[in-house]
């Protein structure tokens, strides 16, 4: 499912593990592309707003019990309650930076246990996204950084396999180094947001002329 449209908006994902730095940079980036007249969005998942959001929220706070594949199908509903939503901003010419998506919803729950082919299914045919920021942090260093731990996915052993899971991901999209930019994460947030900056303002323009799909994972 391909929509040719001209002047589209482009998708910039920033993955990675909990504590990584994906909102500093993500929000960094917004405020760049804002001050510099961009037509930009910053959306982040879960989108904790909606009514799946609260039942997800309430999970991750350790507040409810729900089973590992349940609260899986939660997080993809989550996402597909947006895709309208978001299909239409980039068509429309805006630039979507998202904070987190379906390689967060399968590298979780397939640490959790889950079968990796059960995991992506509920995710297949989202929008692919154009550039996905890996924001690659050990799980030694990301237990140092402040409020880990808070949540219920912040033990440093869940996390060491996450990472690895989300690496298994990236060798499975078709043209994976040009898609994804592993960025270490263990360096100052000035650094990363230059090199993030750069690579969108290109990656931007060339999507002026790129055709929006509806493809992931298929
Ligand atoms: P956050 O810390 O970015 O708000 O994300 C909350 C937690 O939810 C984080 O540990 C990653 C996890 N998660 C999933 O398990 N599945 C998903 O689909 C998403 C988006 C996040
Ligand atoms: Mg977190």
């Amino acid at each position: 499912d391909t929509i040719n449209i001209n002047n589209r908006g482009a998708f910039i994902l920033f993955e990675g593990c909990d504590k990584a730095g994906k909102s500093t940079q993500a929000k960094k980036l917004f405020e760049y592309l804002k001050n510099n007249g961009h037509s930009v969005e910053l959306w982040k998942f879960p989108d904790r707003k909606t009514t799946i959001g609260q039942i997800i929220n309430g999970y991750l706070a350790n507040d409810k019990e729900l089973d590992d594949k349940a609260i899986h199908l939660l997080f993809s509903a989550n996402r597909w309650e947006c895709m309208k939503d978001m299909k239409n901003l980039l068509l429309s010419g805006t630039t979507l930076i998202v904070d987190r998506y379906a390689y967060s919803g399968v590298s979780y729950s397939v640490a959790k246990g889950l079968d990796l082919d059960w995991c992506c299914l509920p995710d297949r045919g989202l929008l692919s996204p154009d550039i996905v920021f890996f924001m690659d942090l050990t799980a030694e260093a990301a237990e140092k950084r402040g409020g880990f731990g808070e949540e219920r996915y912040e033990k440093k052993s869940l996390q060491e396999k996450v990472r690895k899971i989300f690496y298994m991901l990236k060798e499975k999209d078709n043209d994976s180094d040009s898609l994804w930019k592993i960025l270490n994460a263990n360096q100052s947030v000035e650094m990363l947001h230059k090199r993030i900056v750069e690579s969108s303002l290109k990656l931007i323009e060339k999507c002026h002329q790129l055709p929006l799909k509806d493809d992931l994972w298929k």
